[in-house]
């Protein structure tokens, strides 16, 4: 992809920052973020001193990407929440505004941190949705980045766009209100289409805990191990932008996951297996629950059974790069020091 303007908000995170490095130098790739000028080198005039809500999961511990580096990139200060005409702006006439910004879902589910994660992606969503509103040439295309554990724990069939179901515990009820909210922005002249993202595969995310696992010899399976798990590797994350941009006449909900979803015994085999990790220590549902305690996360995330599939993008002709899982974590894996994964 070429010569494309593209807008990220929340593009300072694990998902923005991949697709950043895969569309930063032939394109002018510009993300909103939070983040003060100086840890952003970004163009803004009012820096942010304390974000007392991410004292318990910093993510910001890697570099971000740069103009040095020799991307075209540049950094906006935004609140998430009200539209300013210096971000604003750069809306005009963009290819695709990407909305990735939200709370850090791994965390303690407390009353506060629940209304921090279900707030700040409705209000990033509307105020995407005003903003591009005052635009005098509306962006070509919106996507927004959602998530697929809008489904209901299913162990008994997968879930499609058409006979998925929804449940009605926490993070479904954060998923529907996103959606409902991006549903809400009427963007006539923007085309507008709402991922459901599975677990994404990649330099980051959930395989950085997970090659901690194995390489501490506890990538066993998680609880009874036949939780379904559904993945995506996140170039076919970026294949998938790329298509939707490529063909003007998709709209609507998609889910964006792997067609080859394995259990969570299967997954952690695999993980084993490329990482050459033979000794793999399962964890019983009570350890896992006692160990999200200590630090400070849910086992929702593990735990839950996220059994979904493409349906409605395999119809539009989209083929996966990866849609087995062993290919997709050795081409991680292999690209890593073997330090990342083994003891010795
Ligand atoms: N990674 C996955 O496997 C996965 C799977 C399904 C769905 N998703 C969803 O996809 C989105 C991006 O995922 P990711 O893995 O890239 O997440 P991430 O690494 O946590 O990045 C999210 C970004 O959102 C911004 N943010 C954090 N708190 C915010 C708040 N209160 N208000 C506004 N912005 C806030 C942050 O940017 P600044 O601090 O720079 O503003 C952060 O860089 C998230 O909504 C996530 O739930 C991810």
């Amino acid at each position: 992809m070429k010569n494309k303007k593209i807008v990220i908000a929340g593009g300072t995170g694990f998902i923005g920052q991949a697709l950043a490095a895969r569309w930063g130098k032939d394109n002018q790739v510009v993300i909103l973020t939070r983040q003060s000028a100086t840890a952003t080198g970004s163009r803004s005039a009012t820096p942010i001193t304390s974000r007392p809500e991410e004292s318990i999961n910093n993510s910001y511990s890697h570099r971000l990407l740069r103009a040095a580096d020799g991307y075209n990139i540049t950094y906006w200060h935004w609140d998430g929440r009200f539209v300013e005409k210096h971000w604003a702006d750069e809306l005009e006439g963009c290819d695709l505004v990407l909305n990735l910004a939200g709370r850090s879902v791994n965390c303690r589910y407390t009353a506060r941190n629940k209304q921090a994660i279900s707030d700040s992606r409705a209000d990033a969503t509307h105020a995407i949705g005003q903003a591009i509103k005052a635009t005098v040439v509306p962006p070509k295309l919106w996507i927004n980045g959602g998530s697929a554990t809008i489904y209901r724990h299913a162990q008994d069939r997968p879930q499609d766009e058409y006979t998925g179901e929804m449940a009605d515990d926490f993070s479904v009820r954060v998923c529907k209100r996103w959606e409902k909210t991006f549903d809400e922005q009427r963007t006539p002249f923007t085309r507008k289409i709402a991922l459901r993202l599975a677990i994404i595969l990649g330099h980051g995310g959930v395989v950085v805990p997970y090659l901690n696992l194995v390489k501490y010899g506890l990538g066993g399976r998680q609880g009874n191990g036949q939780q379904m798990y559904s993945w995506v590797h996140i170039d076919d994350v970026g294949r998938a932008i790329e298509w939707f941009l490529d063909h003007p006449e998709l709209e609507g909900t998609y889910n964006l996951s792997a067609p080859g979803p394995v259990t969570n015994a299967v997954f952690m085999e695999t993980l084993r297996k490329v990482t050459g990790n033979r000794l793999g220590l399962p964890a019983p549902a009570f350890l896992l629950k006692l160990g999200a305690l200590l630090i400070g996360t849910e086992t929702e995330l593990l735990l839950k059974s996220r059994w979904v599939l493409p349906a409605k993008l395999l119809e539009t002709g989209f083929r996966f790069e990866y849609d087995r899982v062993e290919p997709a974590l050795n081409a991680i894996v292999g690209k890593l020091p073997r330090k990342r994964f083994h003891l010795f």
